[in-house]
């Protein structure tokens, strides 16, 4: 699929007039977060030393299945260029910062402990509080350290243990400057792509293990829930809330290839599997998981209900949905060619964000957009990408929903799992070439820097 150069459906644009600006200011909280998400493997760099389970011979056929069979490697380098990551923050306008905490690093083998690098988060989070920016710290995610997967990962109930004592000191150490924590990144993708579709490592293709996984993780996200809760009492940014604890939830519409009974239920069930079934989970208690032949779980977790302080959405778009009872997700998941898509063949649909927090945010939880953005080499589609969908919630907001916070995907190109370095998600273009992993705007940091005057944090 060819990268899309025009919009062909350019969203009516309510940024930029002046009057259009005051009532964004008017639609959303006083205290509303616009910021950016990264993750550590994604940036950091110096990673490549077979800490995690992303490198050589981390799948179960000994091959790393990453395009191009490039690891993540020195990425951006941001482990060392923090400070001019926050510069960068700065000359957007942003106001809070997501960025994950990489386990691999802190604990690299079994008991052992890097407290310079945990010395080094904490400073980030104090130098971003300082620079006016609220951090948002993930605790996992999608890398296991290697001491970790070899013992089984997420296919072993022991990990829901491990990572909950790695969060205790995680927050621990942190908490005094970090109020916002998400536990797990994308539950749901990390289990399909690992156990379904088998791309990303250990490369498993079986429905029921992934279930199993998904049901594994909101347990370890129960248990770190508590952990957090126990350990950070720090109000760091007075708010009255010494934590605000969720899930970065991926939330994709699936929408039924065409009306037949069988399309239907099947879009159906991959939404409840992919979508539903997290998002109800904290106010259930439960955990329910059902594909008809294929997994009934149904169990109550301890610590679960009112586990999420909020409710966090990763949306990237819309897939159609046509019934394949052959394939292991019983579907065909597909993007019709009239479609305007990303470089990566993600349909363009910012209805569907919209769509997506009038029904999570009617749940009743706050709701923080932990992450949207788009794969745009030419850097030409980011900037109406950018305006449609902060303008869907905006009108999600006007209309009630309670939605705290918007997080762009992301602020620098990275390492984008399995597809490698090719995809570019940054405002900022990074040249992984250039000895000094040098930054540079894409025509999105204006439309962003937009975003930032109209809600007053940019004269
Ligand atoms: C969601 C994931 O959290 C992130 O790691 C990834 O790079 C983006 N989506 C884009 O695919």
């Amino acid at each position: 699929r060819a990268a899309l150069t025009k919009d062909p459906h350019p969203p009516p644009c309510i940024l930029g007039a002046e009057d259009a600006l005051s009532s964004l200011r008017s639609a959303l909280p006083a205290r509303f977060l616009l910021g950016t998400a990264t993750a550590s493997h994604q940036i950091e760099g110096g990673l490549d030393n077979d800490w995690t389970d992303w490198e050589r011979g981390a799948f179960r056929d000994g091959e790393p299945h990453v395009k191009d069979r490039t690891v993540s490697g020195a990425a951006c380098d941001s482990w060392n260029r923090i400070e001019e990551d926050i510069t960068l923050l700065r000359r957007l306008g942003a106001n809070a910062y997501r960025f994950s905490v990489e386990w691999s690093r802190l604990e690299p083998t079994e008991g052992a402990w890097n407290e310079e690098a945990a010395d080094r988060y904490l400073a980030w989070a104090l130098a971003l509080r300082a620079a006016g920016i609220e951090p948002m710290v993930t605790l996992h995610h999608f890398t296991l350290p290697r001491w970790v997967a070899t013992q089984g990962g997420w296919m072993k109930d022991r990990t829901i243990e491990l990572l909950a004592a790695f969060s205790r000191r995680v927050a621990k150490k942190l908490g005094s400057a970090v109020d916002l924590w998400c536990t797990i990144n994308e539950p749901n993708v990390l289990a399909t792509m690992s156990y379904v579709k088998g791309v990303f490592p250990p490369g498993l293709t079986d429905s029921r293990i992934a279930a199993q996984v998904l049901a594994r993780m909101l347990k370890a996200h129960a248990r770190m829930t508590e952990a957090i809760r126990e350990v950070d009492t720090t109000d760091a940014d007075g708010d009255g809330h010494a934590t605000r604890i969720g899930v970065a939830h991926h939330v994709r519409i699936f929408q039924p290839a065409t009306r037949s009974p069988l399309d239907r239920l099947i879009a159906g069930f991959t939404d409840h599997f992919f979508n539903a079934a997290i998002a109800s989970a904290p106010f259930t208690g439960r955990i329910e998981l059902g594909i008809p032949g294929v997994v009934d779980i149904d169990e109550a977790v301890p610590g679960l209900l009112g586990s999420f302080d909020y409710m966090g959405i990763n949306y990237y778009g819309r897939d159609h949905v046509r019934a394949d009872l052959r394939d292991p997700s019983l579907s065909k998941q597909y993007v019709p060619a009239d479609r305007p898509v990303s470089d990566l063949g993600w349909d363009i649909y910012p209805e569907g964000l919209y769509q997506v927090l009038k029904r999570y945010g009617a749940l009743g939880l706050p709701v923080y957009v932990t992450e949207n953005g788009i794969a745009d080499k030419g850097g030409k589609v980011r900037p109406s990408f950018l305006r449609s969908h902060f303008e869907a919630l905006v009108r999600a907001a006007r209309e009630g929903v309670d939605v705290r916070g918007y997080f762009h995907w992301s602020l620098l190109d990275n390492f984008e799992w399995a597809e490698g370095y090719e995809p570019r998600f940054g405002l900022f273009r990074v040249d992984f070439d250039s000895p000094d992993k040098r930054r540079t705007p894409t025509p999105a940091v204006e439309t962003f820097q937009d975003i930032a005057r109209g809600l007053g944090l940019r004269p």
